[in-house]
């Protein structure tokens, strides 16, 4: 016997859907004003959560970095790595996809560093749009850095 789903089995799915874009991320959320970079090995993320932000943190390697710093900014959203950085080694950004608001995932690729799941836009490891219907790259909050291994965000 079918039938709709009942809302114990939709929870179900959204529970098991929402694991599995955890895991596929393999970043834990943290609250915090300031977050500590210790930890966060190069070409992983970290995802922190605040307030109502949500924000990831990309310690990008030496090798990607470079290829930011050569590649032509992709034409949907121009603009420099260098002008969305402070420290090259460290990518900050708003972890919701610029199309509809959807969380972004941080993946363990270099090509293809962030995805949104809900209608599948990619950024790079620069955060910027590459494929997708988003519009725009993710955004770049208020921050600073407060030492060598912490931030701070500077935003209310
Ligand atoms: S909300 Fe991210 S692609 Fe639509």
């Amino acid at each position: 016997m079918s039938g709709p789903p009942s809302s114990l089995t939709r929870r179900a799915a959204l529970a098991c859907l929402t694991g599995l874009m955890a895991g596929r991320a393999q970043a834990r959320p943290e609250t915090a004003a300031r977050v500590s970079l210790a930890g966060i090995a190069a070409g992983r993320a970290k995802v922190v959560t605040r307030q109502s932000a949500r924000v990831i943190i990309r310690h990008r390697t030496g090798t990607e970095i470079e290829a930011m710093r050569q590649a032509d900014p992709p034409s949907r959203d121009p603009a420099r790595d260098q002008d969305r950085v402070q420290n090259p080694a460290w990518l900050i950004i708003d972890g919701h996809c610029t199309h509809a608001g959807c969380p972004v995932w941080p993946l363990q690729s270099s090509a293809y560093a962030f995805r949104c799941f809900c209608h599948g836009s990619i950024y790079d490891v620069s955060g910027r749009i590459l494929r997708g219907p988003a519009p725009r790259n993710l955004l770049v909050p208020d921050y600073r850095f407060d030492g060598p291994d912490h931030i701070l965000f500077t935003d209310p």
